[in-house]
């Protein structure tokens, strides 16, 4: 469903990403490892529309969108969950969640809908947390906010950026939970993630990234055992 072929893009004069190809089908969860500074969130940026590119194509479903900018990337079905999060720490839950529910009113027509009570289903805390200002939330809350915020989009592809950084183990298995939710309802995934063992458990197969191109397509049976594979890891994620 979304294919980039040859990207490149970086800030100022500084290339990061240099000539990157890869894709994701229907219905595919799929990781993105690769170190520090390997260009990762730089990728996300590119694909989400948040960063031009300087050659190469984006396409989805066959249809060029590399010149779209974000929030018409977003109304065609990619929602994406930043690094950073970007919620509005002085407003509610209930009003963050309702501002990204009024723009999803407005596309999405043909796609699954996902509303507030499917997005609490999923995250049964935001019930009860609804009048609390987001600031006040621990930064599990917040990242399940932020989630759930990118649901109310109503996307085919949920692009998520390390997901799990800085949480407890109890908010991560409750993220892996709702991704597998997700996944089994037919939901492109694309996940971001330096926790391989955390997206060996969430994505089908995987893809390595180092200094700006992928270097590895791991199939299903290649990323099943990535964690035994001492070599891969030492030599890409230096762990
Ligand atoms: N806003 C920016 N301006 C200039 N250079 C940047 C900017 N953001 C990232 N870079 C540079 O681009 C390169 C790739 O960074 P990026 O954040 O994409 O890596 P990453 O794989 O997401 O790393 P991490 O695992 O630490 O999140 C790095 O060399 C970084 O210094
Ligand atoms: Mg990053």
């Amino acid at each position: 469903m979304l294919r980039a072929e040859a990207i490149e893009a970086g800030y100022g004069g500084l290339p990061v990403l240099k000539g990157l190809t890869f894709g994701i089908e229907r219905n595919e969860a799929v990781a993105l490892i690769g170190a520090n500074g390997a260009g990762k969130s730089t990728l996300v940026r590119a694909l989400c529309g948040l960063l031009p590119l300087t050659a190469g194509r984006i396409l989805q479903d066959g249809r060029e969108i590399q010149r779209l900018p974000a929030h018409q990337r977003t109304r065609h079905g990619i929602a994406v969950v930043l690094e950073s999060r970007h919620l509005f720490g002085e407003l509610s839950v209930r009003h963050n969640l309702e501002l990204a529910a009024a723009h999803g009113e407005r596309h999405g027509a043909a796609r699954r809908k996902f509303r507030m009570d499917d997005v609490i289903g999923l995250f049964p805390f935001l019930g009860g947390r609804l009048d609390a200002s987001v600031q006040l939330l621990s930064g599990g809350e917040q990242q399940m906010v932020a989630i759930a915020r990118a649901l109310l989009l109503h996307p085919e592809l949920l692009i998520l950026d390390e997901p799990s950084t800085g949480l407890s183990p109890k908010v991560v298995r409750e993220i892996v939970g709702a991704l597998a939710t997700l996944r089994s309802a037919g939901m492109s995934i694309l996940l971001v993630e330096q926790n391989v063992a955390l997206a060996v458990e969430a994505a089908d197969r995987a893809y390595v990234m180092s200094l700006g191109l992928i270097v590895q397509e791991l199939d299903a049976a290649a990323w099943k055992g990535v964690l035994d594979d001492e070599a891969l890891l030492q030599a890409y994620l230096g762990s």
